[in-house]
């Protein structure tokens, strides 16, 4: 049986990214006969260093905007991380399975740390193999993510398979079968699997970027998503009347691959009705297809964060059906290390 796998960090400033790249397709999860886990995952959060305060109304925002997109907190699991302690132990478990080779190669540690990488948190570094540990502490089978987590569930899987070689007698000793840890699939796809800057279409939308223009948040109103789209960055040529008329021009294929996002179309599918359009009738169309999604979400968590007694409840909820999954997990990998347990 499938299960799935989730999360999302709450560093503020939720984005279109972050909504089409994943929350929207947790909620399309929802649809297949799984069990579903969605996850904040403030224990990331803190690998950079996060105001407390700050960092509690955060976790309840991406509650919250699980919520508002959809997310069944009954049908699913909906929880944030550091209320089941099973995530930060099977982490250190992995670290001794990880590789140092491995984790060097790790292209975001790269990029988040920067230049001053001798003053990165070692949490910073260790980020993949929490990741691996959150997702494998409940064996799931397949996991939707943007485009810039693909290198991250490489290494889950090799971290998977490392531990089942490394313990293959003593899984099988223990009576599991040989592969302990599934090979995680990533689903990686669809035409926001990587959402751009508005104002740079080679990066990546991101919470971290310090200019609000380069993101749609979650909660903006109207007029701030008019805003930002009317400024978007933009070449000068019309629209190309098929998807290979978009190479080399990022900002254009960043829109259109947004616009078809929004849709749940294809690039191609928009490019047949705006073909040939310049982006001064294009982008209205953007805005009221943007603001036409987002603005339900938004008032709705508008509404919850509102209600904090309510969200700490399907936290809490969420956190004791993820605990009772992740535990005989957690229990078993204990037997297979070789761990005297308590009676
Ligand atoms: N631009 C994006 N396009 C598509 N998917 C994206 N995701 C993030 N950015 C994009 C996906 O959103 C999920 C949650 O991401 P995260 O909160 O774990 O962290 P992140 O990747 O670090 O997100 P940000 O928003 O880009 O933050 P910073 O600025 O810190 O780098 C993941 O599934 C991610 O793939």
């Amino acid at each position: 049986t499938e299960l799935v796998f989730s999360g999302v960090q709450p560093t503020g400033n939720l984005h279109l990214g972050n909504y089409l790249g994943a929350i929207k397709r947790f909620v399309e999860m929802q649809q297949r006969d799984a069990q579903c886990l969605y996850c904040v995952v403030d224990l990331h959060a803190i690998t950079l260093w996060q105001d407390p305060q700050a960092l509690k109304g955060q976790i309840r925002e991406v509650t919250a905007a699980f919520l508002a997109a959809g997310i069944d907190p009954t049908r699913s699991i909906v929880f944030n991380q550091s209320q089941v302690p099973q995530h930060a132990e099977l982490a250190w478990i992995f670290n001794c399975v990880a590789r140092l080779g491995w984790l060097n190669r790790m292209t975001q540690f790269k990029d988040k740390a920067g230049k001053d990488r001798e003053n990165a948190s070692i949490g910073l570094y260790d980020y993949p193999v929490l990741m691996a540990a959150d997702i494998l502490a409940y064996r799931a089978t397949h996991v939707p993510v943007g485009e810039d987590q693909k290198q991250h569930l490489e290494l889950t899987r090799d971290i998977a398979q490392k531990f089942n070689n490394d313990f293959a007698g003593s899984i099988l000793a223990h009576g599991h079968g040989e592969q302990f840890f599934p090979l995680t699939e990533p689903l990686i796809g669809g035409p926001a699997a990587r959402v751009m800057s508005l104002r740079d279409g080679t990066k990546k939308m991101s919470k971290s970027d310090p200019s609000e223009y380069s993101r749609i948040a979650l909660t903006d109103d109207a007029d701030a998503i008019a805003q930002k789209v009317r400024k978007a960055k933009t070449d000068p040529e019309p629209l190309p009347s098929e998807t290979a008329g978009l190479a080399g021009r990022p900002e254009a294929d960043n829109l259109v691959g947004i616009f078809a996002a929004l849709r749940g179309i294809t690039r191609d599918e928009v490019l047949k009705d705006f073909g040939g359009a310049q982006f001064s009738s294009f982008k209205p169309a953007l805005v009221d297809l943007a603001v036409e999604t987002l603005a339900p979400i938004g008032a709705e968590m508008k509404r919850l964060v509102a209600d904090p007694a309510y969200i700490d409840g399907v936290l809490a909820d969420g956190a004791g059906r993820a605990e009772a999954i992740a535990a005989p997990t957690l229990d078993a990998v204990k037997d297979i290390v070789g761990f005297v347990r308590r009676g």
